[in-house]
């Protein structure tokens, strides 16, 4: 199983194919998901501490980001080892 690790939790193991909002959601772990997941508030926007472990970016994405490295979190599928940190809001 993949290792999920979000800046300032423990690491926890998760299933290939979930989102990070999916995997944060199963392990207590606090993203916001205002809009319930359907890519329109920006509310779980991470940033990607480390390359890979994750689906490519979507074009429903790129609205909401500012900077790279960033993802919505219930867009970014688990493929992988992945490390981030939560960045909600604007
Ligand atoms: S939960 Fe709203 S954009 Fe991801």
């Amino acid at each position: 199983m993949p290792r999920l690790h979000v800046e300032g939790w423990e690491p926890v193991s998760v299933e290939l194919g979930w989102t990070l909002l999916e995997a944060c959601e199963e392990h207590g772990i606090p993203m916001d998901s205002a809009c319930g997941g359907f890519a329109c508030c920006n509310a779980c926007r991470v940033e990607v501490l480390r390359d890979g472990g994750l689906s490519p970016l979507q074009a429903e994405e790129e609205p909401f980001l500012d900077a790279p490295g960033q993802r919505l979190g219930c867009q970014a599928e688990i493929t992988g080892d992945a490390d981030i940190r939560l960045a909600p809001g604007m």
